[in-house]
C-alpha cells in the first residue's frame, strides 16, 4: 500500500483539533448582527460558561485572535515598558512569551529549564525571594508546554511567589479542559486560553480570565495595544454586551455548542479522559520501542512528544503516517525540531483513533526496518484503557 485511496484524515495535532459535527453544524448558522440582541445573549451565555471552565468568578473576556494574540494582550495590558518580567520557560511557547515581552520593551529575564522538563517551583521561589525590591512585576509561564508535552505545576509555582506581589500570568492555551486548572484556587491573576485546543473549535478566539488585582494593574499600565485592549473589551462586555471590534461570530456559535458538550461530559470526566489518552499513547509508543521526551511525572495529557529513532527524521514518520493512513501528527519545534514528533490527544479524540494511530505507527516503523512485535502498541494501549475504565467503574 503506497497511498491512502480515500481522502480521510484523523487529526492528532495538539491544535488545531478535530471539530465535533454538532459544533460544525452550530457554526453553519445564518449570520447575525454582532451589535444586535442575539449576539448580546450569545456573548453573555458563553462568557458565563467560560467562567466555569476556567474555574473562576473573575471577569472573562474573549478576543477574536489566535492564542498568541491572547499572550500579547497579557503582556501589553499588564506590563509597562521598562518594567521587569520573569518568564519561566520550558520550551517554544515560553520562548515566545520572552519574544513578546522584548517586542514591547519589557525588561525580560528568562528562567529556562531543559526541553522535556517542568519548571522547578523552588527555583522560582528563590528568584522571587531575592527580588527584595519587588522589581519583578509579573511571572509568565505555560501551564502545558505544547512543544515538549510537559505539564507545569501551576499551583506550586503560584505558591512559590509567597508574599511577592508579581502578577502570575499563565498560558493555559493547550492545557485548559485537558488538565485541571483552577484559576481562582491557585491565585492565577491572568489565564489565557485558545479556541482550537480542547474547546474543539477552529482557531480564532482567545479567552482571558483576569482577576481584580490584574484589572487594577491594567488601569495603570501604559498599554500599547489598540486592538488587544482588554479594558475596552471589558467595557463593551459590561456596557453594551458586545465586543469593541467585529468578533468571529461563527466561532462564538461553535463555542456555545462546545461548552454544552463539555457540560454534558463534565470537566472532571474530560480531565480523566485526557489523562487516560495520555497513558494509552505513552504505553503504546513505548511498546513499539520508541522513547519519550518527557518523564511520566510531568507528562502532558494533551500531547506526547516521541523521540525519533536513531537515523530517522521526523518526516520519515509523519509523511507515511499521513500518506498511507491519513494520520496527522505534529513535528517538533525550536530546539527539538529534528528530534521528536508529537501525537496530540486533545479535545475530540476517541480511544479508537488512538488505536488506529498506534497500529499505523507500527506499520511505518516496520516499513522502516525496525523490529517491532506485531500488535504490541495496540495491546499495551488496550491494557491501559481497560485498567483505566475499570478504575472509573465503567
Ligand atoms: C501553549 C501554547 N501557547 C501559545 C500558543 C499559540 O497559539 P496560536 O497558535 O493560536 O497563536 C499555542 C499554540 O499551539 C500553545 O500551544
Amino acid at each position: 500500500m503506497d497511498k491512502q485511496t480515500i481522502d480521510k484524515q484523523i487529526l492528532l495535532l495538539p491544535g488545531p483539533t478535530q471539530i465535533p459535527p454538532q459544533v460544525a453544524l452550530a457554526m453553519a448558522q445564518p449570520a447575525i448582527n454582532h451589535r444586535g440582541p442575539e449576539f448580546k445573549a450569545l456573548l453573555k451565555e458563553v462568557t458565563a460558561g467560560l467562567k466555569e471552565v476556567f474555574q473562576t468568578r473573575s471577569e472573562v473576556v474573549i478576543l477574536t485572535a489566535s492564542g498568541t494574540g491572547g499572550m500579547e494582550a497579557a503582556v501589553t495590558n499588564f506590563i509597562s515598558p521598562g518594567e521587569k518580567a520573569l518568564v519561566v520557560s520550558i520550551g517554544n511557547f515560553g520562548e515566545r512569551f520572552a519574544k513578546i515581552c522584548k517586542t514591547f520593551g519589557v525588561d525580560v529575564e528568562v528562567m529556562s529549564f531543559p526541553y522535556g522538563q517542568a519548571a522547578d517551583p523552588q527555583a522560582v521561589a528563590e528568584r522571587l525571594q531575592a527580588d527584595t525590591k519587588h522589581e519583578i512585576k509579573a511571572v509568565l509561564v505555560q501551564h502545558n508546554e505544547t512543544s515538549t508535552g510537559v505539564l507545569n505545576d501551576i499551583e506550586a509555582i503560584s505558591r512559590a511567589r509567597g508574599n511577592h506581589p508579581a502578577l502570575l500570568i499563565v498560558d493555559c492555551i493547550s492545557g485548559l479542559v485537558a488538565a485541571d486548572f483552577q484559576t481562582d484556587n491557585w491565585n492565577v491573576d491572568v489565564a489565557i486560553a485558545g479556541s482550537q485546543k480542547a474547546f474543539m473549535l477552529p482557531p480564532g478566539l482567545s479567552m482571558l480570565a483576569v482577576n481584580e488585582r490584574a484589572w487594577q494593574v491594567a488601569e495603570r499600565c501604559q498599554n500599547r495595544s489598540f486592538y488587544l485592549n482588554l479594558l475596552a473589551a471589558r467595557e463593551f462586555l459590561h456596557n453594551k454586551g458586545s465586543t469593541p471590534y467585529t468578533p468571529a461570530v461563527a466561532i462564538f456559535f461553535g463555542l456555545k455548542e462546545s461548552l454544552r458538550l463539555l457540560q454534558e461530559e463534565t470537566l472532571p470526566a474530560s480531565i480523566a479522559r485526557h489523562a487516560l489518552m495520555r497513558d494509552m499513547v505513552r504505553a503504546g509508543v513505548r511498546a513499539l520501542g520508541l522513547e519519550l521526551l518527557a518523564a511520566d511525572e510531568v507528562a502532558s495529557p494533551a500531547v506526547t512528544a516521541v523521540m525519533v529513532p536513531e537515523g530517522m527524521k521526523p518526516a520519515d514518520i509523519r509523511k507515511p503516517l499521513l500518506e498511507k493512513f491519513g494520520i496527522v501528527v505534529a513535528g517538533g519545534q525550536s530546539k527539538v525540531k529534528d528530534k521528536i514528533f508529537r501525537i496530540g490527544h486533545l479535545g475530540y479524540v476517541s480511544f479508537a483513533e488512538l488505536f488506529a494511530a498506534l497500529a499505523a505507527l507500527e506499520a511505518v516503523l516496520v516499513d522502516a526496518g525496525m523490529a517491532v512485535e506485531p500488535g504490541a502498541g495496540v495491546a499495551a494501549a488496550r491494557e491501559v484503557l481497560q485498567a483505566g475504565l475499570n478504575k472509573q467503574g465503567r
